[in-house]
């Protein structure tokens, strides 16, 4: 797939200005970022499932999920979880402040292939944030797609974010959310356990069907077998896999996945392409 690049030097990042910070639970905030040049602000274009390296001067750079859909112009938006140094440190920002941003980096989501099917989204933890823009895409083209299923699950009902725009989705045409938390609690009105059995009592057409996922590996794993049992070609199965990256552009080898690199070959990948690497543990 043909990268777009507005960046002669893919090093060199742009500034972007924090234009707005949502905290979404104790641990994950979202930014609405805009470029400070007018010319990139206007050139710049991506697809859902890419993601962006955002570098805090002094800090550090990490790759982050674009998490909108390319139609929202101009602005866009990175969920950003809070695990260690450098996101401990952007957690700190506040609108008006700045970052550097490289990118768009990566396979998208087969947003082609996926027109006249059904679409069954199944995310774990953050990995809700990649598929956003998948959703979001998918609801402002309705008629260009079938059936929407939204599954995600967390550990704790603390965890889940984008509270509000699950429900927000569930009101949109021909479109299900079921949420699940491994510990509910008294107050969770959703499923209670893990989103694989939860995902084992949805009505799934397995020859019309295209499945995005995002989430833990071993959660992943669970779906595409139980996915797989139930007669869907796994050629039909994408995952956005998480590599420790460095440089985003197929250079450093840091992403590395059997013979392939994250950064450029995926994160997007046909379940078929990392099948027999996500059954080796640690690879
Ligand atoms: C293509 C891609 C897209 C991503 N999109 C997003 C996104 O949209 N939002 C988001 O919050 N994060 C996303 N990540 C993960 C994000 O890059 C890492 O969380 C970040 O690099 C952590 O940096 P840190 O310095 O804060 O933590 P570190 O100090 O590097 O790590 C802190 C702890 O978290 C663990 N850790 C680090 N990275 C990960 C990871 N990817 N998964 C699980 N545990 C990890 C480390 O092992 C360590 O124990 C993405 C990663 C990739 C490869
Ligand atoms: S991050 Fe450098 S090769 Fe992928």
């Amino acid at each position: 797939m043909k990268r777009n690049r507005l960046q002669t030097d893919a090093y060199l990042p742009w500034v972007a200005d924090i234009i707005d910070r949502v905290q979404e639970s104790p641990t994950v905030f979202t930014w609405r970022l805009q470029f400070a040049d007018a010319d990139i602000h206007r050139r710049y274009r991506f697809k859902p499932g890419q993601f962006n390296m955002v570098y805090l001067y002094g800090v550090g750079e990490i790759p982050i999920s674009i998490a909108s859909d390319p139609a929202d112009e101009g602005l866009y938006d990175h969920t950003i979880q809070v695990l260690g140094r450098i996101t401990q440190a952007m957690s700190r920002l506040e609108p008006g402040d700045q970052v550097g941003i490289r990118g768009p980096f990566g396979r998208s989501w087969p947003m082609t292939q996926a027109k006249g099917k059904d679409v069954l989204v199944i995310t774990g933890g953050l990995g809700c944030a990649p598929v956003t823009s998948v959703i979001k895409y998918v609801l402002q083209r309705r008629k260009e797609f079938g059936k929407l299923t939204i599954l995600q699950g967390v550990k704790r009902a603390s965890d889940m974010v984008y509270n509000d725009r699950y429900a927000t989705w569930a009101e949109a045409p021909n479109t299900q959310v079921l949420l699940a938390a491994d510990q509910g609690g008294p107050q969770w009105p959703w499923y209670t356990g893990t989103v694989v059995d939860l995902l084992k009592q949805v009505d799934i057409n397995p020859l019309d069907t295209l499945v995005m996922a995002c989430g833990p590996e071993r959660m992943l794993q669970a779906a595409m077998d139980h996915l797989i049992d139930l007669g869907l070609p796994p050629n039909r199965l994408f995952l956005s896999l998480e590599r420790n990256m460095q440089c985003g552009v197929g250079h450093c080898g840091h992403c590395q996945l059997g013979g392939q690199l994250v950064c450029k070959d995926g994160p997007v990948f046909a379940y078929p392409q990392v099948q027999d690497l996500m059954a080796i543990s640690g690879y």
